[in-house]
């Protein structure tokens, strides 16, 4: 995988927002998979920036969500479904129709999981897939431990992950929910280029694990080691525990002027 360190949140939203923009210049309706929560956030804010300025065209791009709540009420404004119409479809002027995601609120979940798999294939697979990074190694909510191959399925969060989601629910971890749909790690590995931000020194020792450690399932985002075009973008704070940060550093102001982001 390759480790871009850069200074801080906004430059790290900028870079991939460029990256974004460059892949929709090659192919104007490619599947960008988003993820929700506040790391993305500044990816968003800069490419909608990019739109408004003329410099970026993302008329036909497609969005496809990478997890769900399980149980909250269609419309809750904290479903992802939610987040992603508020925070990326909105600001970037894309109807709902460009829009893929799964059914957090089905009654039949499984069936859910099994249809949002389909509709994933059926839309020619993730062109880039843009993930952020759990304290506790987590890509999608694919949390320790979750199998390296697995699909798209429900899954139960830690009560890390809920307490550290518990800040979107007026902070009271109660209202979190216990359970989630979520792509597998085997389905994002599918995706065919993925880009992983981590900001901030609450991140640093998962990304640590993730770029220097063994592939284990522990961590689940170590799985990108085994994809062949994975790209770890991470502020100063979020590189902070990783021993090749020089190395890093070197292969990226040397990198060949023929490589994308
Ligand atoms: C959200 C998701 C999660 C988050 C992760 C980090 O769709 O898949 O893996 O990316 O929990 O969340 P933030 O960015 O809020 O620290």
């Amino acid at each position: 995988m390759e480790v871009v360190i850069v200074q801080d949140a906004k430059a790290g939203g900028e870079l991939v927002a460029q990256g974004i923009a460059d892949l929709l210049r090659r192919r104007p309706d490619a599947l960008l998979g988003v993820a929700t929560g506040s790391t993305p956030l500044p990816v968003y804010r800069a490419l909608a920036a990019r739109v408004r300025a003329g410099t970026a065209d993302v008329s036909r791009a497609r969005i496809a969500q990478l997890d769900e709540y399980v149980g909250l009420p269609a419309g809750h404004p904290e479903s992802y479904r939610s987040v992603v119409m508020r925070t990326v479809l909105k600001p970037l002027g894309l109807s709902p129709e460009s829009f893929i995601g799964p059914d957090g609120s089905a009654e039949d979940v499984r069936a859910a999981c099994e249809a949002y798999e389909t509709a994933l294939t059926a839309a020619g697979g993730v062109d880039l897939q843009l993930l952020g990074i759990g304290t506790d190694g987590h890509i999608g909510f694919n949390e320790p431990c979750s199998s390296l191959a697995s699909r798209t399925r429900i899954k139960t969060l830690t009560e890390q992950t809920r307490a550290d989601n518990a800040r979107f629910f007026d902070g009271d971890i109660e209202q979190v929910p216990q359970h989630v749909i979520t792509q597998g790690i085997g389905t994002i590995l599918e995706a065919r280029h993925l880009v992983l931000l981590a900001t901030g020194e609450g991140k640093a020792e998962a990304v640590a694990a993730t770029a220097e450690g063994p592939v284990a399932a522990v961590c689940p985002a170590s799985a990108l080691q085994l994809h062949p075009h994975a790209t770890v973008v991470v502020d100063e704070a979020a590189a902070s525990k990783l021993k090749l940060a020089g190395y890093f550093r070197h292969a990226y102001a040397h990198k060949p002027a023929w490589q994308d982001l």
